[in-house]
């Protein structure tokens, strides 16, 4: 049904600007009739964190910033929703235009800057939807930021921990948006480190008394260098974070054909991502050990770019761009892609993963 729908959808939404389009279709989500879930295969649940994924893909940050439909997502068929970037106070981000589509290159770049209503109006619609209850609600992960003009970012990222604490399955702590100056740079070690110490001690601060002990993933761009990564991740495996999603948008610009966008300033996603983002995965399994859950991001537009992410290393899938070029057909096409590799290969998705890492890292 989808498929056929879609592509005269698409035609309008393109007909819009960017920005437009993401509001008409929030709007539409909005009031889009909740479908129960279809069950799918048994095969593609996990327990992570403590979590129960009934899939594993989930949808991206930046695309329900606020919180508006996460359920209408869910119900998409995504095993899980990650919200944010959410910053504690409200901010407008950058001047715009600021969101181009590369169409012939399945891409996108953007500069929002972190757009977002902030973390009460945000925690407020979260709310209204009932505390966390994983499985039940769907699950929610809260990416929280900092603000632009913070003079405190650590105090921005532990400020995003205690007011999202009761209704956050999981978070995500974004230093990976290249939009915001200087974020990036709290990927250093030593300020990562101290990041991940502020974070995790209020964590143990918020369960001591009496929160909920939630799992922090922390987001890395795909522009590290492979030099850097090594002593990055060893910050990681001793900081007590939960997981790692790999990758946010990236500043590199090879291989496109929309030479006059590229130009633009931002950060770029989608299909152009998948390789350096999907060789990053492989060298964090291999670093970690295969130890630490990974979300695999960028460029995932296909069932079979879901299953390579997954031989990868990653425990988890993360797609946005994607969804806007494919459609949301795209997300049974990648459940229906994963499901027919474990059963050609009669195995589970944990013989899946990280199958072909060093491969990718040769
Ligand atoms: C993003 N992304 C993003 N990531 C994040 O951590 N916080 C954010 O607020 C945003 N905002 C955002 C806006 C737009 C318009 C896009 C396209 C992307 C990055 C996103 O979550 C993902 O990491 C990348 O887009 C790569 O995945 P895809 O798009 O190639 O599947």
């Amino acid at each position: 049904m989808m498929s056929g729908v879609w592509w005269p959808l698409r035609a309008v939404l393109f007909s819009l600007p960017p920005e437009a389009a993401h509001a008409a279709t929030i709007a539409a989500l909005r009031l889009a009739p909740r479908f129960p879930r279809a069950p799918s295969d048994s095969k593609l649940e996990q327990r992570v964190w403590g979590l129960d994924f009934p899939n594993p893909l989930g949808m991206a940050a930046g695309f329900d910033k606020n919180a508006a439909v996460p359920d209408a997502l869910h119900s998409l068929g995504f095993g899980h929703v990650e919200v944010g970037t959410v910053t504690p106070r409200p901010q407008t981000g950058n001047p715009s235009p600021r969101v181009f589509r590369l169409p012939s290159d399945r891409a996108l770049i953007n500069r929002l800057g972190f757009n977002n209503e902030g973390h009460a109006a945000v925690l407020a619609r979260l709310r209204r939807r009932g505390s966390a209850k994983g499985g039940t609600l769907g699950i929610i992960g809260v990416n929280i930021g900092a603000n632009k003009d913070s003079a405190d970012r650590v105090a921005d990222f532990v400020a995003g921990l205690c007011a999202f604490n009761a209704v956050a399955d999981y978070f995500t702590v974004n230093i990976s948006s290249p939009n915001t100056p200087g974020l990036r740079d709290l990927q250093a070690p030593t300020a990562l480190a101290a990041l991940l110490l502020a974070v995790t001690t209020r964590r143990r601060d918020l369960v001591a008394q009496g929160g909920a002990h939630r799992p922090i993933i922390v987001k890395l761009a795909p522009d590290l260098a492979d030099g850097d990564l090594p002593a990055i991740i060893e910050v990681l495996n001793g900081s007590g974070i939960d997981g790692i999603a790999i990758a946010n948008t990236t500043l590199a610009r090879t291989g496109l054909r929309h030479e006059a966008t590229a130009r633009e300033a931002g950060g770029l996603s989608g299909a152009p991502l998948f390789r350096a983002s999907t060789r990053m995965l492989a060298q964090v399994h291999q670093l970690t050990g295969g130890q630490l859950p990974l979300i695999g991001i960028g460029g995932i537009s296909s069932g079979a770019d879901a299953v390579a992410k997954i031989e990868a290393g990653a425990t988890l899938l993360q797609l946005y761009t994607g969804l806007i070029y494919e459609g949301p057909g795209l997300i049974g096409s990648i459940d229906r892609a994963i499901s027919e590799r474990l059963a050609r290969d009669r195995i589970g998705l944990a013989e899946l993963r990280g199958r072909t890492a060093k491969a990718w890292v040769g």
